[in-house]
């Protein structure tokens, strides 16, 4: 298997902007002269704190702190490995990559464990599939969807299908193909017995295969069918493939990979409450729907869709638990992103697909486009519905709870509008409406006025905002800032013979000199790739993206190094102390002069140095 020679990469990373690349992802904006800024999509931000540098060719977020170079966020957002990335971006940009090397990413992860599931997925779709569309036993099922609207193509294109009523059919089937059976207990499609047997885990069920977002079938819902003879109660209507490696529930959005260039396109996609609707949607050519697995999104799902789309209409079912789950929906969203929201409410309580059913798709496709309202008439018509509006007192609670979701409203145009309609509605005075919102307004405001609570991941893991940073790890990353712009400083460093107090950083100094060792010349796009450890490449992104002056001073580079040396010696001597208590504890008189004489030569070797 032929390897991508480094010349390669480095040629791939040469011909390409990091700019164009991160530009199909992610909104930016010039901001300064070199540097570009949008939402960072790899977190859920309301500002952006996510930037790009042309002329080092590199990404940094403020806000997260994963940075890296052209590669690396290509990986991270599309989930690829090494090598995929650079094939990627080369296609992206449309760099030529000799025939030999196209190959390398399929061959390597054909290998994986997640690829011979993905097959097992495949395959069991494709049986399942074959049992809707071909056989005696899948007829009642496929006359069902018929029925409820869907047609031969739409079935064909979901992959829909039918899990006969026996427990041992998908079993059998696999045990007749030429598949690695010890992959079948992990894989969430059967049910392990006490006696260690398996069995299926669907049966009797219309099987929607789940996609992820490469299309890859990697879990399914089974719509459990019952018939005059088979009608247990006890079943669930859905059954969903348990959590697995390559099943993630909080991840997966159903439809997201099909849906996801038409989201793109418009910048618009539509929210589902479940399958059936999003296929109702599709057949009706609205093809930007997606659904959760019948739980509320995720942040992780909500990040996903950011990524691509600007607005998210809301679009679940028109019951009382349909309403509810819509007002929790846009609490969250309010939260967790800049997703711009609006709400259709089906009529009479219907879910969408029943509403097709009764209206027709072109009243359906019209709904959903000209039926959209806003987040705040939403809330109006949803907080009258448990409010007895003859009551004052309930009539006042509702007008101060409008007041307190008038505050969500970005647009003043739109605020000024609903505080009219309010105050015509309930005869209260403009101004004291006015009033009071401004009141709630300064009360949020104080609310807020929390230490603020930043995301960035520090050398140890653990988050911390980047101001409680010391005065050493300060002076270490300006010192780690300069040798990368400058790499005789590492002469001058050497001389000094002063090592890093922090073990990350020294470890990264270390890594720098490795490679400058190598490279001649320090490169930081290429020195990321170098460095190949996510943790590694986020510090090195915190340090290229420090707001300090352009040009050092020899001064400078002597302070760094003297509040780095004292840190170590205060340690040192910390240590030794620690150490002297000990000794003197335990008796150990010999160790107990030894150790104070340290302490005596350290104390005024740190006098020297400050
Ligand atoms: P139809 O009854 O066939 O029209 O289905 P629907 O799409 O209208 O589903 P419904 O509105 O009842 O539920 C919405 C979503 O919730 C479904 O798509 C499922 O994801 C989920 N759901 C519903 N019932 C169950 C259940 O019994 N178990 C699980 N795990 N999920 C369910
Ligand atoms: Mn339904």
């Amino acid at each position: 298997m032929a390897k991508i020679p480094q010349q390669v990469i480095d040629d791939i990373r040469d011909k390409t902007n990091i700019v164009d690349v991160i530009g199909q992802y992610v909104q930016l904006k010039k901001s300064g002269s070199k540097n570009y800024a949008g939402l960072c999509p790899f977190h859920n931000e309301k500002t952006p704190s996510f930037s790009v540098a042309e002329d080092k060719q590199f990404y940094y977020c403020f806000g997260c702190g994963r940075g890296g170079n052209i590669f690396s966020f290509v990986q991270e957002i599309e989930g690829l490995s090494f090598v995929e990335s650079v094939l990627k971006v080369a296609e992206m940009e449309g760099v030529e990559v000799s025939e030999q090397y196209q190959n390398v990413a399929v061959e390597s992860q054909a290998s994986s464990q997640q690829q011979q599931l993905i097959q097992l997925h495949e395959k069991a779709a494709e049986v399942y599939h074959h049992m809707l569309m071909n056989t005696a036993i899948g007829e009642a099922a496929l006359d069902y969807l018929h029925k409820r609207g869907l047609d031969d193509q739409l079935i064909e294109e979901f992959n829909i299908g039918f899990a006969p009523n026996q427990r041992d059919f998908l079993v059998r089937v696999f045990q007749n193909e030429s598949l690695d059976s010890e992959a079948f207990p992990n894989s969430g499609l059967f049910v392990e017995r006490e006696s260690e047997e398996l069995v299926d885990r669907f049966y009797q069920r219309i099987m929607f295969p789940i996609r992820n977002f490469q299309g890859k079938t990697v879990g399914f819902s089974g719509r459990f069918f019952a018939t005059e003879e088979i009608s247990n109660q006890e079943q669930p209507k859905y059954l969903n493939s348990p959590e697995t490696s390559l099943f993630n529930k909080r991840e997966i959005l159903f439809n997201f990979d099909k849906a996801r260039s038409s989201i793109r396109k418009g910048s618009t996609v539509y929210l589902f409450e479940g399958f059936m609707d999003v296929l109702a949607a599709y057949h009706s050519g609205v093809t930007n729907g997606i659904a959760s697995m019948g739980t509320s999104l995720t942040n992780e799902q909500i990040t996903s869709i950011s990524r691509i789309a600007q607005e998210l209409v809301i679009c679940y079912d028109g019951d009382q638990a349909g309403l509810d789950a819509t007002n929790r929906a846009i609490s969250h969203l309010q939260e967790t992103s800049r997703l711009n929201l609006s709400i259709v409410s089906v009529p009479e309580g219907l879910d969408p697909d029943e509403y097709v059913k009764k209206y027709g798709q072109d009243a359906f496709v019209n709904l959903l486009e000209h039926g959209k309202e806003t987040v705040f008439l939403f809330k109006m018509r949803y907080r009258r519905l448990n409010k007895n509006m003859a009551n004052e007192k309930e009539q006042l609670e509702y007008v101060q709870e409008l007041l307190q979701d008038l505050l969500d409203v970005d647009s003043l145009i739109e605020q000024d509008r609903y505080l009219t309609q309010l105050s015509s509605e309930f005869q209260i005075s403009r101004e004291s409406l006015q009033q009071q919102l401004y009141d709630l307004k300064r009360q949020r405001r104080n609310k807020k006025q929390r230490p603020p609570q930043s995301n960035v991941r520090s050398e140890h893991g653990e988050s911390r905002s980047p101001s409680n940073k010391t005065q050493v790890q300060k002076a270490e990353e300006l010192l780690l800032y300069r040798l990368f712009n400058d790499e005789t400083l590492n002469q001058r460093l050497k001389q000094s013979q002063v090592t890093f107090f922090h073990e990350v950083y020294q470890e990264l100094y270390m890594l720098f000199d490795a490679y400058i060792e190598s490279e001649g010349e320090f490169v930081l796009a290429k020195f990321l790739d170098f460095l190949k450890d996510d943790r590694m490449r986020n510090i090195v992104g915190t340090i290229a993206s420090l707001k300090v002056p352009e040009e050092g001073s020899q001064q400078e580079i002597e302070d760094l190094l003297q509040v780095i040396q004292t840190s170590n010696l205060t340690e040192e001597i910390n240590e030794k102390k620690l150490k002297l208590q000990e000794a003197s504890q335990k008796g150990n008189q010999e160790l107990e002069l030894g150790l104070a004489t340290e302490i005596i030569n350290l104390t005024k070797e740190l006098k020297q140095a400050k």
